[in-house]
C-alpha cells in the first residue's frame, strides 16, 4: 500500500510569445571597412559569408552589451503592454557581458524596474536564446511561472581581434528580445524541442583568457588573449552537418514534415550553411529568413533579432508554426518548434 498520496495534475498550461523587441547599434562597419584593416576583400567576404556590413558598438562613447539587453526588452515589454515588474524572470543569453559580475539579466532587471523578478544569464554562444527560450518555455510549462522575458545579446566586436581575418569579417553586435506567457490554451507553445553539446569540440571555437589557455591547434604567438579563436573549417564542418541534422530530428519529434512549418527562424553564421539546409529540406527562399547581409552573425542576437524583424514586417501570424535553430562555441546546437 503506497503511503503517500498522489501528486496533483498539474493544470495544462500553454506558452505565448506576446511581445517581441531587438536593438542594433547605429554605426555599420560595411566589408570594405574591414578591408582597409586587415588583407581582405568586400567580394570575398560576401561569397565566403553572404555578409555585406554589420552593426558595431562604439565602446568609446560607453555603448555595449547592456544597452542592447535594455532596448530590446523594454521594446519587446511594451509590444506585449506589459510592465517590467510583471516578469517572474529575465533570462539573458549572452557571453560577452559588460561585467563579469552581476549578471546583465540582473542588470537588466534593475534598469527596467523588474522589482523581485529572478534573474540569470544563460552562456551558451550562438545558442543562448534559443537555449534559453527552451528554458523560459518549459518552466512556464511546468507551472511555476507565469511570464519570462527571454533576451538574446552579444557585441562580438569586444572579442574579436582586428587582426584576425578569419573572425573580424564575421560578427556584428545585436539584441533581442521576447516575452512569454501562460496561456490557457494548451495547444499553444514549443511542439518539440532539441538542446546538444559536445564539450570535446570547444577549442574549435573559444577565448582564451590568456596565453597558456591557447590549444595546440593555434599559432599562439598570434594569438590575442580575451578574443575569439575559431577554426573555421572545422565549425563549418560542424555546422552544415548539425543544421540539418537538428532539423531533422526536430521535426521527428514533432511528427512533422519540413513543409508543415511556415517560418525558420535560424541562426545567422553564413549565408552558405542556411542555403544548404534549404536545399537538403525544400524549403523555399520566403519560409527561410536571412538578415546575415545587413547584420553579420550576431552570435545569440542573431534568433530574436530575425524574429522580431519578421514580427515587425508582419510576417508572423496566430496559428503559425515556427522552428527557431541555433548553433555556436561550445560545441552548442539547439532548435525550438512553436504553434504560434
Ligand atoms: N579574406 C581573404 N582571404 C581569406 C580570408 C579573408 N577574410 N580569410 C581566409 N582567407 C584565405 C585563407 O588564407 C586561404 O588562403 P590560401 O588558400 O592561400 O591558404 C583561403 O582564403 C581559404 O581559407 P579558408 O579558411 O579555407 O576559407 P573558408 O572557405 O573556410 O572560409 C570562413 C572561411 C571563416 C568564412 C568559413 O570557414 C566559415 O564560415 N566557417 C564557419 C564560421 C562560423 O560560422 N563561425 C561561427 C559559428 S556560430
Amino acid at each position: 500500500m503506497p503511503t503517500h498520496r498522489p501528486l496533483p495534475t498539474p493544470p495544462r498550461v500553454g506558452v505565448r510569445i506576446i511581445g517581441t523587441g531587438s536593438a542594433l547599434p547605429a554605426r555599420v562597419v560595411t566589408n570594405d571597412d574591414i578591408a582597409s584593416i586587415v588583407q581582405t576583400t568586400d567580394e570575398w567576404i560576401y561569397q565566403r559569408t553572404g555578409i555585406r556590413q554589420r552593426h558595431v558598438c562604439e565602446q568609446a562613447k560607453g555603448e555595449g552589451n547592456l544597452d542592447l539587453c535594455i532596448r530590446s526588452l523594454r521594446t519587446a515589454l511594451e509590444s506585449a503592454r506589459l510592465r517590467a515588474d510583471e516578469l517572474d524572470l529575465i533570462i539573458c543569453g549572452t557571453i560577452s557581458q559588460d561585467l563579469r559580475c552581476p549578471s546583465t539579466a540582473c542588470m537588466v532587471a534593475g534598469a527596467l524596474g523588474a522589482g523581485r523578478a529572478a534573474a540569470w544569464d544563460l552562456g551558451a554562444a550562438c545558442s543562448g536564446f534559443v537555449y534559453g527560450l527552451n528554458v523560459a518555455h518549459d518552466l512556464i510549462r511546468g507551472g511555476n511561472y507565469r511570464r519570462i522575458g527571454v533576451i538574446g545579446a552579444d557585441t562580438v566586436s569586444a572579442l574579436v581581434d582586428y587582426t584576425n581575418r578569419g573572425t573580424c569579417i564575421l560578427f556584428g553586435d545585436a539584441a533581442g528580445a521576447v516575452v512569454l506567457t501562460a496561456t490557457d490554451d494548451p495547444t499553444k507553445g514549443c511542439l518539440a524541442q532539441a538542446n546538444h553539446a559536445n564539450g570535446s569540440a570547444w577549442p574549435d571555437l573559444f577565448m582564451p583568457g590568456d596565453e597558456a589557455m591557447v590549444t595546440e591547434e593555434y599559432d599562439r604567438a598570434s594569438v590575442r588573449p580575451m578574443c575569439l579563436q575559431m577554426n573555421g573549417k572545422a565549425v563549418f564542418k560542424f555546422a552544415v552537418g548539425t543544421f540539418q541534422e537538428l532539423i531533422a530530428e526536430t521535426l521527428e519529434k514533432a511528427g512533422l514534415t519540413a513543409d508543415q512549418v511556415d517560418l525558420f527562424v535560424c541562426h545567422q553564421s553564413n549565408a552558405r550553411i542556411l542555403e544548404a539546409a534549404r536545399e537538403r529540406f525544400g524549403i523555399p527562399p520566403e519560409k527561410l529568413y536571412i538578415n546575415i547581409d545587413r547584420v553579420g552573425n550576431t552570435s545569440a542576437g542573431s534568433v530574436p533579432l530575425c524574429y522580431d524583424e519578421l514580427v515587425r514586417a508582419g510576417r508572423v501570424r496566430e496559428g503559425m508554426t515556427v522552428m527557431f535553430v541555433a548553433f555556436g562555441a561550445g560545441l552548442t546546437w539547439t532548435s525550438s518548434l512553436w504553434q504560434m
